[in-house]
């Protein structure tokens, strides 16, 4: 018997092996007179809990204990019996390293079914994690036994081997049971809660501690969010204004004393242009919220812009009717904002929030640029369009205005509501509903990688009362909350498939709108994930009968539906699938939102959020309601302090960065999955992703605002900042 151990190269802690055991295991009905256990373990939950380099020389050891249940060859319907295989002791060991036991079995156990590993607790934590088992046969056959999972306490697992199986594959009572227990096990463990009324229901956890282990961050400390705020803040020399509240700043100049030391390629661009009107349109279509812009078939009612006012805007020689039909306008409407409370935490400050509408032209270049804005929703008088040609500063302010609403909406809709919380949603109807042999479980399985635990711990610090959020954002204090729950109406099924939804906004026609990177690279990993999706579905599901007959399957889609979209019919969601096809479109649509839509309205946020200007967390004064009137004073006045400045750049920085050893999309380190057309599929999925990467690194060579945040090399495969 051979037993592995590994360990994180970061681990410093020693880990203490107990011997193994021996037994003889017969394999697959042969009678075998050796048998090779091999497991391997790494990540030992204590050192990663500390983080420090004690030693555990002299401690008790912890043992782990492995037992095969297996069915007898003579006897196959015999039930399940658990022969004792192994006894684990940890030694002290450093980073990787690899022990091997040999062991005598001299028993006949027939067909091994499932492994059974214990441990026992002997000191303070001392959690295992186990990667995986293999069981070697005399014949050199090796049998496969993922597991991915802490072993805490005196807890057990016990595992199948990798193969993938649909429930009604399992056709002995050990196996079907197995299967049941496992996922009345998780389902004790994974809860639904409801965080506010009308959200997506979440875990039911209050903090980051409270998660069952196994979806817990491996450090904590690491995604501590004030901590991470302050030390972002520390690292960007801006630490000493992080307590200036109140206290404004006196020009735009003034705002570079906390940019400078910071800037990158397209944060500094985006301060050499942020007046600019074409600056302005191009973050509709490849900023870090590419997702409002929509071509408008109709002025709407409620902002009465005449031909007049546009005219000097338009370059084809034709009214405003004429360039709506062709195609040539396109709206952004914050209706959502209108009627939502500003954040009132700060007696000393007021703060205020508007509900825009901005038109856009697509000019003979090709550009799309500002043509009329409205800051409110009601028009009348107190409620002017601003206009390119209007005094400089009017123009300024009313576009600083949309693109502090554009901000909000961005935080809360298109980043917390339609990635975070969303993925929490899928993350937790796989662990109730779908057990670990589950093909769609091992596919799933790494785009839910630390969901839950990100969310909860935003719950915790950041988004929660009295909570971070509440120090720079005009949506604080409560307002985020009512903005998510208005927002859950537009959150359909049909919205989250990437090429619908561009199409549903009339954006999709590359011809006319060429210079929509986020529509075109989106496209482009839409189609490698569903290609994806379709190849693993192809391996398990032979018919659309077998997808309609996958009980666990339909369990998973029906939680999303009814605890996820709280059971609203409107939002479109399935609540059966019936086909091999919708099962690879809804399956993209879950990777997608968890890699790509996160990582395109996520990583970002710095290169486009940084230059206050550009992007302001709160405005200080009402908007304006006549013209002629705004002066620099007045929209500096306007713009966060020195204190709120400098909290939301550190959110930014800390929001933007990727993690250390992070997984992006394609790669799957943990071998859930042991079938060779399986593996045959991730690879050309990684082939078809490689290819994106090149298209996108050659379609961005010499630009001065390159695309990069769909490149797939840049997509981690789940939320998890
Ligand atoms: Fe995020």
């Amino acid at each position: 018997m051979l037993l592995q151990e590994s360990r994180t190269a970061r681990s410093l802690l020693s880990i203490l092996f107990s011997e193994l055991v021996r037994r003889v295991a017969v394999l697959q009905g042969i009678a075998q007179q050796e048998t090779e256990l091999h497991t391997q373990g790494s990540r030992m939950g204590f050192q990663h809990r500390r983080g420090t380099d004690t030693q555990t020389h002299g401690k008790p050891p912890s043992e782990v204990c492995a037992a095969l249940c297996s069915v007898p060859a003579a006897k196959p319907k015999m039930p399940r019996r658990w022969p004792c295989v192994g006894q684990v002791k940890h030694h002290c060991l450093n980073g990787f390293q690899v022990d091997s036991y040999d062991v005598t079995v001299e028993e006949d156990l027939g067909e091994i079914q499932l492994i059974k590993i214990e441990k026992r607790k002997y000191w303070y934590q001392d959690d295992w994690y186990l990667k995986h088992v293999t069981v070697k046969t005399p014949l050199g056959d090796y049998l496969e036994f993922p597991c991915y999972r802490w072993i805490t306490d005196e807890k057990e697992v016990v595992l199948r081997d990798g193969r993938a199986k649909l429930p009604r594959d399992d056709k002995t009572q050990i196996l079907k049971q197995h299967r049941r227990k496992e996922l009345e096990n998780r389902q004790k463990m994974y809860r639904w809660k409801e965080w506010h009324p009308g959200f997506p229901l979440s875990i039911d956890a209050h903090c980051h501690s409270e998660l069952p282990r196994d979806i817990q961050f491996d450090n904590e400390k690491g995604i501590d969010f004030i901590l991470n705020y302050s030390k972002a803040m520390e690292n960007l020399y801006i630490n000493r204004f992080m307590h200036m509240f109140q206290s404004s700043w006196s020009d735009f100049a003034d705002f570079e004393k906390i940019f400078v030391r910071i800037s990158n390629t397209i944060s500094e661009y985006v301060m050499q242009h942020w007046k600019e009107d074409f600056m302005f349109g191009y973050q509709f279509l490849n900023g870090c919220n590419p997702v409002l812009i929509r071509r408008c078939t109709e002025i709407p009612k409620k902002l009465p812009v005449t031909m007049d006012m546009v005219e000097c805007s338009l370059e084809r020689n034709l009214t405003l009717e004429e360039e709506v039909k062709q195609g040539n306008i396109f709206i952004v409407d914050y209706e959502l904002l209108d009627g939502v409370d500003a954040n009132k935490t700060d007696p000393c400050t007021i703060q205020y929030l508007a509900a825009p509408i901005c038109l856009l032209y697509k000019n003979l270049e090709n550009k799309i640029v500002p043509i009329a804005i409205q800051l409110g929703q009601k028009p009348g008088p107190e409620n002017p369009i601003f206009l390119p040609s209007d005094a400089t500063y009017d123009w300024l302010l009313a576009k600083i205005w949309v693109r502090s609403s554009d901000f909000h909406i961005h935080q809360t809709v298109t980043h917390l509501l339609r990635t975070h919380l969303v993925s929490e949603v899928f993350s937790i109807a796989m662990f109730r509903q779908l057990p670990a042999v589950h093909p769609l479980f091992k596919l799933l399985v790494p785009h839910m990688r630390f969901t839950i635990a990100i969310n909860t711990k935003a719950r915790e610090q950041l988004i929660c009362e009295c909570g971070l959020f509440d120090k720079a954002n005009a949506t604080g204090g409560g307002g985020h909350v009512q903005m998510v729950q208005k927002a859950m109406k537009d959150l359909t099924y049909s919205s989250l498939c990437f090429p619908e939804d561009i199409k549903a906004k009339g954006m999709d026609s590359k011809e006319d709108i060429p210079y929509y990177y986020y529509r075109d690279d989106g496209i482009r990993v839409w189609e490698a994930i569903k290609s994806f999706a379709e190849d693993v579905i192809q391996i398990y599901y032979e018919s659309d009968e077998v997808v309609c007959e996958d009980v666990e399957l339909q369990a998973f889609v029906k939680d999303i539906y009814m605890y996820g979209m709280r059971g609203m019919k409107s939002s479109g969601f399935p609540k059966v699938i019936k086909t091999r096809e919708k099962l690879a479109e809804y399956l993209t649509v879950i990777i997608f939102t968890a890699s790509a839509q996160h990582a395109a309205v996520n990583f970002g946020q710095y290169d486009w959020c940084s230059w206050i200007p550009n992007a302001p967390p709160t405005m200080r004064c009402p908007p304006p309601t006549e013209k002629g009137t705004v002066t620099i004073e007045q929209i500096v006045e306007s713009l966060p302090d020195r204190g709120r400045s400098c909290w939301h750049l550190g959110a930014v920085w800390a929001l933007s960065q990727f993690q250390d050893n992070e997984l992006f999309l394609g790669m799957y380190p943990d071998e859930h999955f042991v079938e060779k057309p399986v593996k045959e599929a991730m690879a050309k999925f990684r082939k078809n992703l490689d290819e994106i990467v090149s298209a996108i690194t050659e379609r961005n060579k010499n630009k001065k605002l390159p695309y990069y945040y769909l490149s797939p090399n840049r997509i981690p495969n789940s939320v998890a900042v």
